[in-house]
């Protein structure tokens, strides 16, 4: 018999959604621009370079939506790592991830309303919300104001380093997607965590 619980408020949906938008903008608009040619690649090089900054400026106001709400609400909580013992959590969830889920047993860490995110889960979402997307967004908004980037750093051109870094947290963001998406189907069922991302509960076994 399966009761639900209610995992994910309406603001972290609304954030969710916007935030899955705007980064599939980003990584058309992204890679249309890495790889342009004088015809075009997905989208043409003026127009990709308008959507990516008007994107990447909206994903910055919804960033601190969740920043501050993270703060201010008890969703927070579930981002704070406990490192005692984390190797042990990770390499447990790894296990039934690559074994257990494939042999029907149970989860070792099962989804509650206090511990919303299994280990891997949440070291992945902290490492991406506060790790990547943070010097996304410093180097993005230091490729838009280029005035402000240092000219030069140990011999290399300050913005050669800007859009190196930029391009590789972009390409981890779309790595990270694939597993995301593929991690999101072995909950309860295949869909029930896409459910609980747009409806707000989750299923228990
Ligand atoms: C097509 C795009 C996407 C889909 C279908 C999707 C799907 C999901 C699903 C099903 C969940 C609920 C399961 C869970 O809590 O683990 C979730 C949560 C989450 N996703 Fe995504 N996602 C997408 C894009 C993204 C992107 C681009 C990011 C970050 C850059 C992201 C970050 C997160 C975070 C941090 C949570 C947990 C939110 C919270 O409850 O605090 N997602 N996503």
């Amino acid at each position: 018999m399966s009761e639900k619980m209610y995992l994910y408020p309406a603001w972290t949906r609304l954030w969710h959604a916007i935030n899955a938008i705007l980064c599939l903008a980003l990584i058309v608009t992204g890679f249309s621009m890495l790889y342009s040619n004088p015809d075009r690649f997905v989208v043409n090089f003026s127009s990709a370079v308008a959507i990516h900054n008007v994107a990447g400026v909206l994903l910055t106001i919804n960033y601190f939506v969740f920043f501050v709400g993270n703060m201010f609400t008890s969703n927070g909580k579930h981002y704070k790592l406990a490192l005692k013992g984390l190797g042990q959590r990770l390499f447990l969830q790894m296990r039934y991830y690559a074994l257990g889920y494939f042999k029907g047993q149970e989860s070792p860490y099962p989804v509650t309303t206090e511990q919303k995110f299994n280990p891997l889960q949440q070291v992945s979402y902290v490492g991406v919300m506060y790790g990547i997307m943070f010097v996304l967004f410093v180097t993005g908004w230091g490729l838009l104001f280029p005035e402000f980037i240092l000219k030069k750093l140990l011999g290399f051109s300050g913005i050669f380093l800007t859009a190196q870094l930029h391009v590789i947290m972009g390409f981890l963001i779309f790595v990270f997607l694939f597993v995301h998406l593929y991690v999101s189907t072995m909950g309860v069922t295949v869909a029930s965590n896409f459910k609980s991302i747009v409806n707000g509960w989750q299923e228990k076994h």
